[in-house]
């Protein structure tokens, strides 16, 4: 788990407003949830034959003995939440979170046991047109950050019900006589998970999947007709995929439709988001039967992609850097800094401390990457005045009124710097 500060945090802060901005575009609304749930709701909504409830929980009783989880991912956690409150009834709901979710995996780049995910997901809409938005309000996403051309989309159609329980049968008569020759994760899932299986990255039982059979020619002629309208709006809206028949994804409650994107631009851990259609899970966590479908992201992946393929200008955490001479004149500084936040919104204006001579408050001012030294002296307190001074661009120092200042800023601002 890994603390994040200041340029690190700001990516992160980035991201997470313009997935924010995005879904609000889109007519999502925030839910804030608990980060800790009973440990029965995730093993029972994403599975106990997973890898995340099997291996990755972090579980512990609380002091009454009740099981309890940190949670590993949103989506149960949100359908619990609009279950309880009754939002479900006659009604649809379009909601996004965003925060840490915990998994116990084994670190490495793009992989932390405390990650943060933005998720968004659609209760109560049944046809493919749900699934469509997401993907199209995750491509949105991707843009709004500039990242749209180094990430790609697969989806696949995983069925429910009775296909999907054909399907698992046959998929297991044909691997069984293999079992010996598996390896050890897929050998274990045989049992336990065996749909896991067809997503296996281990060359020897890839070979083996080449003639298993083919989850497609399970789906029956409801759950064909949906995928087809899926891929028909992803074409009508030009979002360009690819249809990976061995995309299943880790968790149990995926019906119908699951999607995912990835990257080649952060290394081994190439997901940066994934979701699809979850029809029964509300049923099973004891509501009525109401159809969903949701996503979430990978948002500590997304801004390494980030730092990886956009350029951008160096990170800096002040506009402003308010110098005092002799060191002196703290409460007239204090004064002036405040009176020009008020009047240019956003401005990031930042207080010398510590004293010292003008010089070496200016080598300070330098190195905040402030774009402008403001300069608070005996003569500028006399006429109510201050001293403007461009850092980064030949400008002659300016001796001006708060009001005088804050418009040469704004100026400056809407000029493009
Ligand atoms: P997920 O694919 O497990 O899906 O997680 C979503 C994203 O979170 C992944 O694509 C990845 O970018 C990121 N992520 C997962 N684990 C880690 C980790 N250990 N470190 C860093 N990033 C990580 C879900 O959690 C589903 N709840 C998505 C969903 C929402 N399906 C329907 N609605």
């Amino acid at each position: 788990m890994r603390d994040l500060a200041a340029a690190d945090a700001a990516e992160l802060r980035q991201v997470e407003d313009q997935c924010m901005a995005v879904a609000r575009a889109f007519g999502f609304e925030e839910i804030r949830l608990p980060l800790v749930e009973s440990e029965e709701l995730f093993s029972r909504g994403i599975g106990v034959g997973t890898d995340i409830v099997s291996k990755e929980m972090y579980a512990f009783d609380d002091r009454r003995g009740k099981r309890l989880a940190l949670r590993p991912e949103g989506t149960a956690g949100c359908a619990r939440a609009c279950i309880e409150r009754g939002l479900l009834h006659n009604q649809t709901q379009r909601l996004w979170y965003s925060g840490p979710m915990f998994r116990y995996e084994r670190p490495q780049q793009g992989r932390y046991r405390q990650h943060d995910q933005f998720g968004a997901e659609i209760f109560g809409v049944a046809g493919a047109e749900a699934d469509a938005e997401l993907i199209q309000m995750t491509a949105a996403i991707w843009e709004a950050l500039g990242i749209g051309h180094a990430v790609r989309l697969e989806i696949n159609a995983i069925g429910s019900g009775a296909s999907r329980a054909a399907y698992l049968e046959a998929l297991v008569a044909y691997l069984s006589p293999y079992e010996s020759e598996l390896d050890g994760d897929s050998r274990a899932r045989l049992r336990m998970n065996p749909l896991r299986i067809l997503d296996s990255k281990v060359a020897s039982t890839q070979r083996i999947l080449e003639e298993a059979p083919n989850l497609a020619d399970y789906l029956d002629a409801t759950e064909r007709e949906q995928f087809h309208s899926l891929r028909e709006l992803l074409d009508a809206l030009g979002l360009s995929y690819r249809v990976n028949p061995r995309l299943v994804r880790g968790f149990d409650y995926y019906t119908h439709t699951v999607v995912e994107w990835t990257t080649e631009g952060i290394g081994a851990q190439d997901a940066v988001g994934g979701g699809g259609r979850y029809d029964g899970l509300i049923e099973l966590l004891g509501g009525r039967p109401t159809p969903a479908a949701g996503f979430a992201m990978g948002m500590d992946r997304v801004a390494l992609l980030r730092q990886a393929v956009t350029e951008g200008s160096p990170y800096r955490s002040t506009d402003v850097y308010v110098v005092m001479q002799d060191g002196k004149h703290v409460p007239e500084a204090m004064a002036a800094a405040q009176a020009l936040r008020v009047r240019v919104p956003g401005l990031r204006v930042r207080l010398h401390a510590g004293g010292g001579g003008l010089s070496a408050q200016f080598r300070r001012a330098d190195r905040s990457g402030a774009d402008w030294a403001m300069i608070v002296g005996e003569a500028e307190i006399a006429e109510n005045r201050v001293s403007l001074k461009w850092l980064r661009e030949d400008r002659p120092q300016a001796f001006a009124s708060i009001e005088e200042a804050a418009a040469m800023i704004r100026d400056a601002q809407t000029d493009g710097r």
